[in-house]
């Protein structure tokens, strides 16, 4: 049985969370901007003495709202899809600001990309020399893949062997010859070995390589080292030692720089770390089921909403916030709405004795829970608020109603006319 979460562990107070269940309904993603805040300023003051940037993984959070707070405190983007260049283009930001990690990407792709001037990083010898074919003379950076295995599951193990992304280290010479054929420049290297990292020591063994790697790099202007800042997911989890892990790298970075001419600025991109622990789901208990050696809380959420306990095996801290004092405790299941056996939000969670109609914090879903989510079973997503920095509630994404969900629906795929058999 895991035990029962203390509510000290909530980003904010549970009656305040309770107030915006009531008010907006569920299931709602809540974020706590003046956590963003506090994150984003711990991350810039870790390295003092050096040319650090800090760059924005938008995947594990696109909402424009929350990226434009972490613009506001002087962070650039790490961008994984042309889409996600775009967003960043539309909220204002200066292209050389965006970083384009390009995966397997189309040629009209790399055409947007170039045309809007973001820094583009190239994933595959392939891509890099239709990209010096087409724009020769120009600048790229090249993501290359360490054989440094790490992430906090399989599936998002991204720096080992057989990973698909980056450029094999041994063809980084290759790589070097394809762009002086055409004169473009490879302004910086990059690589990212995986999310949620769990041994610190590799990501220092990440930035000794790419040291290393870029030494036949003539026109080095940037290394960049990926994300990948893990959070804990359970409340008696050590976090991260960030000032230790910055003490560390600090020494090796300032070696680096002792022994080069060039300028070199250093960039870390995490997207977990700045706004994983700031935003909660909340959900509403419908359901009490005794099913004989379980008992389910029923929700009106799922794993279309938050995927990673059913993609990842992930842990998410579930706290009642409707009950929480003076009633035993219970071991629950807790249960999504999704037609599927898969769909569990918690195995075997003590809480205090739960009913219908009370509301659920699953904490630590500021990452990856709605970028993630879809509307599998035809289900609306979720709304989104923001607790703003000045203390009041903020909609910055409405839930669609179930008759909107399904109009949207025959609007996007044109058809309009009602359910009749179709002819041959
Ligand atoms: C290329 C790249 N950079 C940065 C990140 C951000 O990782 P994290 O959210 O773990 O910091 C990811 C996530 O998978 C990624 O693929």
């Amino acid at each position: 049985m895991q035990p029962n979460p203390p509510l000290s562990i909530l980003p904010v107070d549970s009656d305040r969370l309770l107030a915006i269940a009531q008010k907006w309904g569920t299931p709602t993603y809540v974020y706590v901007e003046s956590l963003i805040r506090q994150r984003c300023q711990k991350l810039k003051s870790l390295f003092p003495d050096l040319p650090v940037s800090w760059l924005y993984a938008v995947k594990a959070n696109d909402n424009p709202h929350i990226i434009r707070i972490i613009s506001g405190e002087g962070f650039g983007f790490d961008t994984v899809s042309y889409e996600e260049v775009l967003l960043c283009l539309k909220l204002g930001t200066d292209p050389k600001d965006i970083f384009y990690t390009e995966n397997n990407m189309t040629d009209a792709e790399m055409h947007g990309a170039a045309k809007a001037g973001v820094i583009l990083n190239v994933g595959s010898l392939g891509r890099l020399r239709s990209f010096c074919e087409a724009y020769p003379g120009s600048e790229c950076s090249i993501r290359v893949k360490p054989d440094i295995s790490d992430g906090h599951h399989a599936k998002v193990d991204t720096g080992n062997q057989d990973s698909k992304f980056g450029i094999r280290l041994d063809l980084i010479p290759e790589a070097t010859r394809i762009a002086a054929d055409f004169g473009v420049r490879i302004r910086g290297i990059h690589a990212h070995i995986g999310s949620g990292i769990q041994e610190p020591e590799n990501i220092l063994a990440e930035i000794e390589v790419l040291l290393k790697s870029s030494a036949g790099l003539q026109d080095l202007a940037f290394i960049n080292f990926g994300g990948g800042i893990p959070i804990p997911y359970r409340h008696d989890e050590a976090p991260f030692d960030l000032d230790r892990f910055a003490d560390l790298a600090s020494g090796r970075l300032k070696a680096f720089i002792a022994t080069t001419e060039k300028p070199v600025t250093f960039f870390f991109e995490p997207g977990r770390w700045v706004v994983g622990p700031a935003g909660i789901l909340l959900t509403q208990v419908n359901t009490v089921k005794d099913q004989g050696r379980k008992v389910f809380l029923g929700t009106d959420t799922g794993f279309n909403h938050l995927l990673r306990p059913a993609l990842y095996d992930a842990y998410h801290e579930v706290v009642n916030i409707s009950e929480h004092t003076g009633k035993t405790s219970r071991t629950y299941h807790i249960a999504g709405n999704i037609c599927e056996s898969g769909d569990m939000l918690g195995l075997d969670r003590a809480l205090p004795e739960s009913s219908p109609g009370d509301y659920l914090a699953i904490c630590d879903t500021g990452a990856y829970g709605m970028t993630m989510a879809s509307q599998y079973n035809r289900r609306a997503l979720p709304a989104e608020v923001l607790i703003t920095s000045k203390g009041y509630h903020k909609t910055i994404r409405k839930r669609k109603t179930p008759e909107e969900t399904v109009k949207d629906l025959f609007k996007e795929t044109g058809l309009t006319a009602a359910l009749k058999s179709e002819t041959p």
